[in-house]
């Protein structure tokens, strides 16, 4: 099935700016396209593509879905299209027509996610009511900016997906017809249901579509036929559009530093201009990462006075002379060991906005020192736009203002975006952290956390060197816990009271006085009694399960373990006030009405 030598596809577009019409692309065989957007000219080793921008720029091969039937195969398939990554994403498409909402899971899709290319089908046999898509994932990790020839094929009972002429994975998963969706957009260059539409940020050179299924043999051949765009070296296409992908926030305050970050669309210069006051600034310069997903700046703040409040702005200019510049913001250093705080914590913020948004105004009232999120801070720690859409535009101004102090969850995945978008000391899955008279010993708890451990030797040494009058730990795992079935099916038997590999460390945490434990993940509120060899106690260290910053919330088990003081089901967050040997931590609900209050005298 070659272009020359075998059958030619049902329907097949070159995106070349030759064949672009108005708003319209001329297929080479089957319907014309509608252009969304404004793609830009762009080049291949072979020839001219289309660049699109990752926002506005797709294509839609026919708009009527009743047309887009009589083309659209029924059972036996290829797709093909040869294409460049330059921003990765979870679910990326170059070719489908499908719905992906819940359970209800019909149609194909050709395309990447996370750092693969994937072919993804729904058909009659697999059908468990609403339908089930087969993802099928490759080998290959794609290069940013480098062209790839990618194809799934189809046959009935098999599917394949071939990456640059190999065979890189198959399933039997699927077979009979193709179950398609009642409604739906044959798309281009975008995944696109009625929930969600991820337009691709690179370039598309062409795709393809056939009813017949390509053989071995025939999908090298289709490869070996336009290899040197493969074989080119990668070129990565800056986006035409100059602008804030993430506004400025702000990363780990010190007595006299602080770090601001930001990410741009596009290459360009870090500057802070930061000082006492607006008519009194200084210039600071930073520096620019860019990474497959990301392309952050950052700029540390340095020899600032303890204490002290700040304004400053930032300003990017790209290779065009194009500014963008921030609106005058405001900071604090982390003051003196015997200075008052008040800090915010909250877990579980897990890509639901809405409940984000409210969440992070409650806190933004509280002018909050810094505000510690433990856990779960997206859905998805690969999905850009977790990060992006969900994350960091759903918590401002208090993102603008308030530095955050991370703590790793499980729904991070240990994703190089996190560590991207977290700028704290290394190796940034523990970290230690002063303020004032408190200190935070940050662990992820999704690593080992046994005795003898990196992270326990680690913490050991740490919380004995500690000199600060109140010591914090934090992460994500709750060790005690009342929740109904995390832990062990409390409806039907027996529970651990919490995740139990967190049990060695807390030996540590009542050997060396440690105060209060913050975790999450449990997407409920607890607060326990001080905790002491597993029982409740007149001393020791305070275990806060605080994850109900926007995630699904969990239900408490039916029978209260003793270590549990207060429970409350619902989304919240804490505020906490210390001043010298008094600490008061108050618990809200999302209309901000306390809850909970502990205070703890030394
Ligand atoms: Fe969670
Ligand atoms: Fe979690």
């Amino acid at each position: 099935m070659g272009l020359h030598d075998g059958p030619d596809p049902i329907a097949a577009w070159d995106f070349q700016p030759r064949y672009l019409d108005g708003q319209t692309l001329k297929a080479r065989i089957g319907p014309n396209a509608t252009v969304m957007g404004s793609p830009m000219p762009g080049q291949t080793a072979l020839g001219q593509c289309l660049v699109l921008n990752g926002k506005t720029d797709r294509f839609v091969a026919t708009a009527d879905y009743r047309t887009a039937r009589q083309f659209l195969p029924t059972q036996k398939f290829t797709v093909e299209a040869w294409a460049a990554i330059n921003m990765g994403q979870n679910d990326g498409s170059f070719m489908g027509v499908l719905q992906d909402n819940g359970n209800f899971e019909k149609g194909w899709s050709l395309g990447y996610n996370g750092s693969k290319f994937t072919f993804a089908l729904s058909t009659k046999g697999a059908d468990d009511g609403d339908g089930k898509l087969t993802y099928l994932a490759g080998k290959t990790d794609y290069v940013i900016g480098k062209f790839y020839h990618v194809l799934g094929s189809y046959d009935g009972k098999v599917m394949r997906l071939y990456v640059n002429g190999k065979l890189e994975s198959e399933s039997a998963a699927q077979s009979g017809d193709i179950l398609y969706p009642e409604t739906a957009v044959w798309s281009l260059g975008a995944y696109k249901d009625d929930d969600e539409e991820y337009p691709l940020e690179g370039r598309l050179a062409s795709a393809a579509l056939y009813d017949m299924v390509a053989t071995p043999s025939g999908v090298s051949h289709l490869f070996d036929h336009r290899k040197e765009i493969a074989l080119a070296e990668p070129v990565v296409q800056e986006n035409p559009d100059f602008e804030w992908v993430v506004a400025p926030y702000q990363q780990f305050p010190t007595q006299d530093e602080i770090t601001i970050m930001w990410e741009t669309t596009r290459p360009a210069s870090s500057a802070v201009y930061f000082g006492p006051s607006k008519a009194n600034l200084t210039k600071v310069e930073g520096s620019l990462t860019r990474n497959p997903q990301s392309l952050i700046h950052k700029v540390v703040l340095k020899n600032l006075k303890p204490d002290s409040h700040y304004v400053y702005k930032v300003e990017t200019i790209d290779d065009k002379q194009r500014k963008l510049e921030s609106k005058l913001l405001t900071f604090r250093t982390a003051p003196q060991a015997d200075k008052a705080i008040r800090f915010t914590v909250v877990g579980d913020t897990q890509d639901q906005p809405k409940v984000n948004t409210r969440i992070a105004e409650h806190m933004w009232n509280e002018r909050p020192d810094f505000f510690m999120i433990v856990g779960d801070l997206v859905g998805t720690g690969a999905n850009k736009r977790h990060w992006t859409n969900d994350f960091f535009a759903s918590m401002r101004p208090l993102f603008d203002r308030v530095p955050l102090i991370p703590v790793i969850g499980n729904h991070e995945g240990d994703a190089r975006l996190y560590y991207d978008y977290m700028a704290v000391p290394a190796p940034e899955y523990w970290y230690r952290f002063t303020y004032g008279p408190a200190e935070f010993f940050v662990v992820d708890s999704n690593r080992d956390v046994s005795v003898g451990s990196e992270q326990y030797r680690w913490l050991e040494a740490s919380l004995a060197s500690s000199k600060s009058k109140w010591k914090f730990v934090a992460h994500h795992h709750p060790p005690y816990s009342s929740d109904e079935d995390d832990f062990g099916n409390l409806w039907e038997g027996q529970s651990t009271r919490g995740d139990t590999r967190l049990r060695a460390m807390t030996k540590l945490y009542e050997r060396y006085g440690v105060d209060v434990v913050w975790t999450g993940h449990i997407h409920s509120y607890e607060r326990t009694w001080p905790i002491l060899a597993g029982r409740a106690a007149a001393k020791g260290p305070t275990y806060v399960v605080c994850g109900g910053g926007g995630g699904g919330l969990e239900t408490h088990g039916p029978t209260r373990p003793e270590f549990s003081n207060r429970i409350r089901h619902g989304h919240h967050y804490c505020v906490v006030s210390i001043n010298g040997g008094v600490l008061e931590m108050s618990a809200f609900d999302i209309e901000g009405r306390m809850f909970d209050n502990l205070r703890i005298v030394k």
